[in-house]
């Protein structure tokens, strides 16, 4: 399943992020601000636990979470949200994964993985832009799962409905959250509209 979230401040902010004119550093600003907004919605059925702290005035029941989060960024593009969700929870552990897209078949490479060993159970947030035609989420979610992870979200910036619908076929027990399901992909199979190439425009590299 895939929540698209439509608040205001989110969608002014795509609104920025997405236009041309928009420079590497404000792009890696909003790629931070927007995450936060996404997470903070992605993580509202997280474990919490009951406790009680001691408020100047009385005893106070409060509740904080209760679960290993591992997020984890799908190189390169995915460090671009990486500052944005640690804000949120930063006690979360991080783990890599190194894909890329090959140019040729447009299929997942991957060249780097290292989890931390508390995966084992805990629930991972998968962070990266762009889920165009689905693959390299996909590749992610299988390693994940191969390596013990208890529950599995993704968050994105721009997805469109090929890629939801691939990832929701292999995976339907993994819910994904952007904030913007755009129209479809193109022949190059980029999101369009999108935003362009994502590692692109948040490191002011070109091809
Ligand atoms: C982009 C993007 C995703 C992937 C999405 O990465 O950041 O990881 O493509 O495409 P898919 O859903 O069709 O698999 P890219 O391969 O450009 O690598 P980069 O992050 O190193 O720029
Ligand atoms: N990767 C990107 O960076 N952008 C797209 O539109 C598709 C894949």
């Amino acid at each position: 399943m895939a929540e698209m979230i439509d608040h205001p401040c989110v969608q002014h902010k795509l609104a920025i992020i997405r236009d041309v004119e928009t420079g590497h550093k404000r792009f890696r600003e909003l790629a931070t601000e927007i995450t936060k907004f996404i997470c903070y919605e992605a993580l509202k059925n997280i474990k919490t636990k009951e406790v009680t702290v001691q408020t100047p005035v009385a005893a106070a029941k409060c509740h904080k979470i209760d679960t290993d989060l591992v997020v984890v960024p799908i190189l390169r593009a995915g460090v671009g949200m990486l500052e944005g969700i640690l804000e949120l929870v930063p006690t979360a552990r991080v783990g890599f994964v190194g894909l890329y897209r090959d140019e040729e078949t447009k299929l997942p490479v991957t060249y780097y993985e290292r989890f931390p060993v508390q995966i084992k159970g805990g629930t991972c947030i998968i962070i990266d832009p762009m889920l165009a035609t689905g693959g390299s989420t996909a590749a992610t979610i299988e390693k994940l799962k191969e390596s013990g992870a208890g529950s599995i979200v993704v968050v994105c910036i721009v997805t469109c409905p090929e890629g939801i619908a691939l990832v929701e076929t292999a995976h339907p027990d993994v819910l994904i959250y952007a904030a913007a399901i755009d129209e479809k992909l193109n022949e190059k199979k980029y999101i369009v509209p999108g935003l362009g190439d994502a590692g692109d425009r948040l490191f002011g590299t070109s091809h």
